[in-house]
This record gives structure tokens, sequence and C-alpha cells, in this order.
């Protein structure tokens, strides 16, 4: 069998480069189903995008080289594609938009413009061995216990990263990238909960706090979650993506500022109140029961000097944790590093070395931040290759 264009992985960016790849395009995937990650990802509703989504908020090896395409494909753009379907959708914090009902509408909405666009889509379709002769990919593929091989003038790496094995996800881009000569950076789990090997935060299980979570390269401002292996929530989802084994994470417990005043305030107001029973009032009792010991907190507000006040802000605006790892790919929402941007066209995706050789979305070394960066990456990338083809 002979298409112009076979792309592998029928993700977010798989199924968004399809629609623009025009007819004579075949999408395959392992699974049983499309769009996978899509119909998990926001518990259930998809952030889609983000208003705000720029340069700034993805890490990639080369930080310029997402600029092209997500400016020619923008957060807008999908936003239109999204209210032409008719899909309700509201900003939930942050410029994160989510689906009204349910992301399945957002899969809904690719199949409908991968088959508008006249691609064809094979599930349950095992990749067996991809090569290339004469300018030409040959793939030999399964699909329902038989083999099938198909030839292709392009052929598109869309089949994600490493994160959430159970999920499908194969470090097949890699390896396909690997095998045609191109560099593949080190790739890591990002956008993931941090692990304590001694159990330390088990009691606070469930407690949460907004904080600011911050390593000498950057900090984010979101919620802090305890977990029973750890700590997680959006400041640390954000900052794992930045951290590096060993490291030691700063944590603001009181972000909002103006601790001391406050404390000093206290100490006139209610100086018979316990020290640990005024800190409750600002941040989780059960938080401040935990750090009673390393505070000092003992003893009466109003036995409290300056000094001893300007301490106990300062511990608590600088909370030093190091953490002994992370869940891994098993959670993690995506994979950092990949398919090196070098070897690609910021404009079109394609291999500078291998013509017709394609990689977009998570395959490739650009990751995004927490809230609806990451499919926005998928679209611009998989438009990008899309309408390059
Ligand atoms: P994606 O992983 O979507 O698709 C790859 C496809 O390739 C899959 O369909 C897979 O089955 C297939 N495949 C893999 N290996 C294969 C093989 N060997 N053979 C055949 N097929 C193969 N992002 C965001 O912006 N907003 C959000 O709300 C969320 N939420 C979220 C929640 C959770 C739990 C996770 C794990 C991730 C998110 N993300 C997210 C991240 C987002 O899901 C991710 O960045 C995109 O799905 C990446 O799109 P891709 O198309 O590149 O890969």
């Amino acid at each position: 069998m002979q298409v112009k264009t076979l792309i592998l992985g029928a993700g977010a960016a798989g199924m968004m480069c399809a629609a623009h790849a025009g007819g004579d395009t075949l999408v395959v995937d392992h699974a049983k189903a499309p769009g996978e990650k899509i119909r998990i990802s926001g518990g259930g509703r998809c952030n889609f995008t983000n208003m705000y989504a720029g340069p700034e908020n993805f890490l990639s090896g080369n930080p310029h080289f997402c600029k092209s395409a997500l400016s020619r494909y923008t957060q807008w753009d999908f936003i239109d594609l999204v209210a032409r379907h008719g899909i309700a959708y509201h900003e939930k914090t942050l410029g994160q938009l989510f689906c009204d009902e349910s992301s399945k509408d957002i899969i809904q909405m690719l199949l409908s413009e991968l088959r508008n666009a006249g691609a064809d889509l094979w599930l349950k379709t095992s990749i067996l061995s991809v090569t290339r002769s004469d300018g030409v990919f040959e793939v030999s593929l399964d699909k329902d216990g038989t083999t099938i091989t198909v030839t292709a003038q392009n052929l598109v790496l869309a089949t994600g990263g490493k994160s959430i094995p159970k999920m499908g996800a194969t470090g097949l881009a890699y390896d396909l990238a690997r095998q045609f000569g191109l560099n593949v950076t080190e790739t890591r789990a990002g956008l993931v909960p941090f692990t304590f090997s001694d159990g330390r935060f088990k009691a606070l299980s469930g407690v949460a706090l907004p904080v600011q979570a911050s390593l000498p390269s950057t900090s984010f401002d979101e919620a802090l979650l305890f977990t029973h292996r750890g700590l997680s929530g959006p400041s640390v989802l954000q900052i794992s993506s930045y951290w590096r084994e060993g490291q030691k994470v700063a944590f603001d417990l009181y972000p909002q500022g103006g601790l001391y005043e406050a404390l000093r305030a206290k100490r006139t107001e209610d100086g018979r109140k316990n020290l640990s029973t005024i800190l409750a009032q600002f941040i989780p009792a059960k938080l401040v029961d935990f750090l009673a010991k390393d505070l000092a907190l003992s003893g009466n507000i109003a036995d409290q000097s300056d000094a001893k006040l300007r301490a106990l802000t300062d511990a608590v605006h600088t909370w030093h944790l190091t953490p002994s790892g992370t869940e891994g790919y098993r959670t993690a929402e995506v994979t950092l590093g990949g398919i090196d941007t070098d070897a690609l066209s910021s404009k079109t995706m394609e291999a500078k070395s291998v013509p017709g050789l394609y990689a977009i979305g998570e395959a490739v070394d650009v990751t995004g931040w927490l809230g609806g960066f990451n499919f926005q990456w998928a679209w611009s990338s998989g438009f990008a290759a899309g309408t390059a083809i």
C-alpha cells in the first residue's frame, strides 16, 4: 500500500498534523482509541491551551526553536477552532482554558477535522519496522494480526514521550530518530511529584496551601499539596521540570507577604495566645504542628522578641527541602528532552538531514509548563508539519 504521508501516533500532535496534511494521509496508532492523553487530561476536561502561551513557557535545549511554530499557529487559532466546533469552554485560572463538558469533545473535533481533510486512521496497529530507500519510507505494520507494508514519501514521528507507559507511551519516536541519525537529548520525567524516601509527609497527606517554590533558575507561585509519597500540586509539578537530582528546593510557605508585621500586631492584640495557635491563622494547623520543633514554636506570642518573630518569618519564607527523587514516568505529565531541535527545521519540523522525515509534539525536545502549554505545542508543531507537507 502506498500513501503520501504516514503519521505514527494518533495523539494530539498526530491528529492535528493529519488535519492539515490533507488527503492521502494515513495515521496509525497501537492504542484502541485515539487521543487517550487528551481524554484523561485536565481531570477529564482537557486544559487544551493557555491564553498567555508564549515561548517563555517552554523548556528546550534551544529556547528559540519553538517561536516560529507557536507564532504561526497560536492559542487564538486553536480557540477559534474550538469555538467553530461549538465546544463550550472556560478559563479556570492563570489563562488555562478547559472544556465545560468533556475532553472527548476535543478528540471528536480533531477526528472530524482529520476526516474532513481526507486522512485515514488505523488503530490497534503496531509498527514493526521502518526503513528508507530511494527517498521513500517503507513501514511494516501489524494490523489485526496481518502484516501490511506501507510506503510513504513523508513520515511523521508523533508517538509522544515516555510518560505513563501504562497508557501505551513508548520511546519509539526516539528510537526511530536515532535510527535515522538524529540526535536525541537526555530524557527525564517532567511535571511530576517529588518523593521522599523516609515518608516524612505521610501525616500531612491532603494538606494544601499556596506557596512559592523556587530553584536558583526560576520560581512558581501556585499550590503545594502534601501526599503519602511526598509533594505534589501545581507549584511542585512546575518546579520539578527544572529540578536536578540532589538539588534543594526552597518553599515560601506564606508568599502573600506581610507575615512579620501581622505577627507583631497579633503580639499586641492576642499576646496570651500560643505562638503555634497564632501561626495556624496564616498556614494550615497540621503543617504548623509538623514544623513546631524546627521553628521552635514554644511559648506565648507576647514572649517573642522582634528578632524571634523576624527569624520565624524568615524560616516560614525559606523552607528548604531536598527530594529523594520523583515519581518518574509512572505519573509524569510530560517527558523533558527528546529529539534534538538542532536536527529539525523550526518552520516545518522536517529533519534537516532526512528529507520527508518530520517530528512533532512531545517527542521533540520542547516541553511546556503545566497549564495547557503542552497541548499548544502539539497543535502548533502538528500544524507546522501538516501545512509543510
Ligand atoms: P501523545 O502522547 O498525545 O500521543 C502519542 C500517540 O502515539 C498515542 O496515541 C500513543 O498511543 C501512540 N504511540 C506511542 N507509542 C507507539 C508505538 N510504539 N506504536 C504506535 N503508536 C504509539 N497537557 C496540556 O497541555 N494540558 C493538560 O491538561 C494536560 N494534562 C495531562 C494529564 C496527564 C495525566 C498527562 C499524562 C499529560 C497531560 N498533558 C497535558 C500533556 C499532554 O497530554 C501531552 O503533552 C500531549 O498529549 C503530547 O501530544 P503528542 O501527540 O506529542 O503525544
